[in-house]
């Protein structure tokens, strides 16, 4: 939820000014980029150089560096973050936040910021519990600003009660709900099959296809990435799992089927890129079967069509999108698939053309829905065909 977010640290002159250390390390191992400010006391707390070798960037303190003349341009870093979190928020910076007062780098980049502002306040009980310091949190509050509450426990002073830092697990826990709250998927649900089947035909031989997962896998990352919560129903894949996605291993279509059932009916937005066999051998064997004859038959019946059966259960506020493989007549014979299936969108893809289909990293697809011209693709990353077709899903649900 935090990869790739720009976050602008505030750290001010507290004790507690030692948990940045940790948040700066969490921040950064989430993915984001993370740039420090601090006012001029925080540096007695911890030095600027322990935050900005955590970071990978310079941590500023003032508005130019006294060796060369560098000029830290406070609005510029206003502009740059996502979001600004000032950790800790001592009584003394809230007080000049809430006032507007600006005599030091940090205020500055506060009053310039035009992006969400974060603070999580750190001080003694009695500071933290005093009208004035409520007061301005109230200020703060009602500039839309948000406020991480201070947690209670043993304080620097050796007193007992709330006034404590939050602990950096939970403001990062916090960042990431409001990042997901902004996201356009945030509290859908969703999934996706990925893969192939096996379908056993002795203990150790099965009928299978060439699916590696990577399409499937490659949607149900970006979904998470978009903010729904994801189900990928994948069938035997060596890929790891995505991140943000809660997988389901399964090998058969009718195991497949089984596991999509259970959620559907919770399913807001369901993604059909599973290589599903069409056909089971009609009995397994117990024993492996062993070479005889010349030739063997092996008996086949249909198996059920997952895309087929969910579609014809389909509610209104579910959404179903459809995938077709084809080599031949692929308009044709996609369009008969999105509405035999009764599928919203099908995405069509060929297994031989250069750079599609099966195990490669790329694919080239079309779009079609039943009420709009057919939208063509160029040969892209699969993530990068993930994402068009996620946007497209967006789009589709706002019309
Ligand atoms: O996994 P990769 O190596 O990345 O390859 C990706 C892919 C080629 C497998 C993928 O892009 C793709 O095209 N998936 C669908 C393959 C397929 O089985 O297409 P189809 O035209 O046979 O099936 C039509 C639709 O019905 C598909 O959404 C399929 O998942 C679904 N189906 C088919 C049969 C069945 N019994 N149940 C189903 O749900």
């Amino acid at each position: 939820m935090l990869k790739g977010k720009k976050i602008l640290l505030g750290v001010c002159g507290s004790i507690a000014a030692y948990k940045s250390a940790f948040l700066v390390r969490l921040l950064v191992k989430q993915g984001a980029e993370v740039r420090v400010v601090m006012t001029p006391s925080a540096t007695s707390f911890i030095t600027p150089l322990t935050l900005a070798t955590l970071a990978k960037h310079p941590a500023y303190v003032n508005y130019f560096e006294e060796s060369d003349g560098t000029w830290h341009n406070h609005v510029e870093l206003g502009l740059w973050a996502d979001l600004m979190l000032i950790a800790p928020a001592s009584a003394n910076t809230l007080s000049k936040l809430a006032h507007g007062l600006c005599d030091n780098l940090l205020t500055a980049v506060y009053l310039s910021a035009r992006c969400p502002v974060w603070v999580a306040p750190a001080m003694d009980l009695d500071m933290y519990a005093h009208p004035s310091t409520q007061a301005n949190l109230n200020a703060l509050r009602s500039y839309g600003n948000s406020v991480v509450e201070a947690e209670s426990g043993e304080l620097a002073s050796g007193l007992e009660g709330q006034g404590r830092m939050a602990e950096p697990e939970h403001i990062i826990e916090a960042l990431q709900e409001h990042f997901s709250e902004s996201l356009p998927l945030a509290g859908k649900k969703a999934l996706v099959t990925a893969g192939p089947t096996h379908e056993a035909i002795d203990p150790v031989r099965f009928i299978g296809n060439h699916s590696t997962g990577k399409m499937g896998f490659a949607l149900a990352e970006v979904l998470a990435q978009l903010g729904a919560e994801v189900t990928l129903i994948s069938g035997p894949s060596s890929l790891p799992d995505p991140s943000g996605a809660q997988r389901v291993n399964v090998a058969s279509a009718q195991e497949m089927l089984d596991a999509a059932q259970a959620v559907f009916p919770a399913t807001d937005i369901a993604i059909f890129a599973a290589a599903v066999a069409d056909y089971r051998p009609a009995t397994v064997a117990e024993q492996k079967i062993k070479k005889s004859e010349e030739t063997l038959s092996l008996e086949l019946v249909k198996n059920p069509d997952i895309a087929k059966t969910l579609g014809a259960q389909k509610q209104p506020h579910q959404l179903l999108v459809g995938f077709a493989l084809e080599t031949e007549n692929g308009l044709e014979h996609a369009h008969g698939k999105l509405t035999r299936k009764n599928l919203d969108l099908i995405v069509l893809n060929s297994p031989s053309a250069e750079g599609t289909g099966f195990g490669h990293d790329t694919n080239r697809i079309t779009l079609l829905s039943p009420h709009t011209k057919p939208k063509e693709f160029e040969l892209k990353s699969k993530k990068e065909v993930a994402r068009d077709i996620v946007d497209e899903i967006i789009a589709f649900s706002n019309r």
